[in-house]
């Protein structure tokens, strides 16, 4: 196995054992608006113009649990939606999600985004959230995807900024630490995590820090484990 198959390997390890996002499975369309994830909301912002057409061909790229995949079939009534994941147990959920609120016009396939190429055609628009920096390589992820868009079609990348998170960096490499060779058990270490933080004095800056921006989220260890002990 190469480096980066490794990498990969881990990584759905990681979703598998907590698929995220974790919000709650619901049995109607999901509350609230989002216009990155609609088709005319978001060409229209992107070009100044409304799209020629609203039958959009959407790729969501590494879906997780599909809450933004329902949106995305929910938003726009005339797409066709596929969605991606090298996760099997973060699709499960994703289909079991879009199943329950009637999100039907969505296929989902089990596929890394290196080899995107296996899905046939090309795309209007591609949501790719949260994913691209867990990539052993997010460049040759990045174009990948890129191969799959169509002329004028729109992309929608969200990726971690570094400087935003340099308290995650240092908790990370803390519970790294502390597990030794037990890395890769995750719910090893979302445990030492969390004892970590419970060992600290309440004015430590990471502790702060937590306090401050994460702790609401991060009672899921879902969340904990998302941002704590991923592996890349
Ligand atoms: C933080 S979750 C984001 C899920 C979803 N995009 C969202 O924003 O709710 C990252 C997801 O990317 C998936 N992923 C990571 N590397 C991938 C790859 N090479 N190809 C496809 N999916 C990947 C993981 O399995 C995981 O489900």
């Amino acid at each position: 196995m190469s480096d980066s198959q490794a990498v990969s390997a881990a990584v759905a390890k990681l979703y598998d054992t907590y698929p995220f996002p974790p919000e709650p499975l619901l049995d109607a369309p999901p509350p609230g608006y989002n216009w990155r994830w609609n088709w005319l909301a978001a060409y229209s912002f992107c070009t100044g113009r409304r799209p020629a057409f609203e039958d959009a061909r959407i790729l969501d790229a590494g879906c997780g649990t599909g809450v933004g995949t329902e949106y995305l079939v929910h938003l726009n009534p005339q797409a066709q939606v596929t969605a991606i994941d090298l996760s099997a147990g973060a699709l499960a959920v994703a289909k079991e999600r879009c199943h329950r609120s009637g999100a039907d016009r969505v296929e989902f396939h089990h596929l890394s985004i290196y080899d995107v190429a296996q899905v046939p055609g090309e795309f209007d628009l591609i949501n790719c959230v949260g994913v691209l920096h867990h990539m052993p390589d997010p460049i040759r992820g990045i174009q990948a995807l890129a191969n799959k868009l169509k002329p004028g079609g729109i992309f929608h990348i969200f990726v971690y900024a570094a400087l935003g998170r340099w308290e995650i960096q240092l908790m990370q490499e803390a519970i790294a630490l502390l597990q030794g060779d037990r890395r890769g058990d995750y719910r090893d270490g979302v445990q030492i995590g969390r004892k970590i933080f419970a060992a600290l004095p309440p004015d430590n800056r990471l502790v702060q820090r937590e306090k401050e921006r994460w702790s609401l989220e991060n009672q899921r260890d879902e969340n904990f484990a998302d941002m704590y002990v991923h592996p890349q």
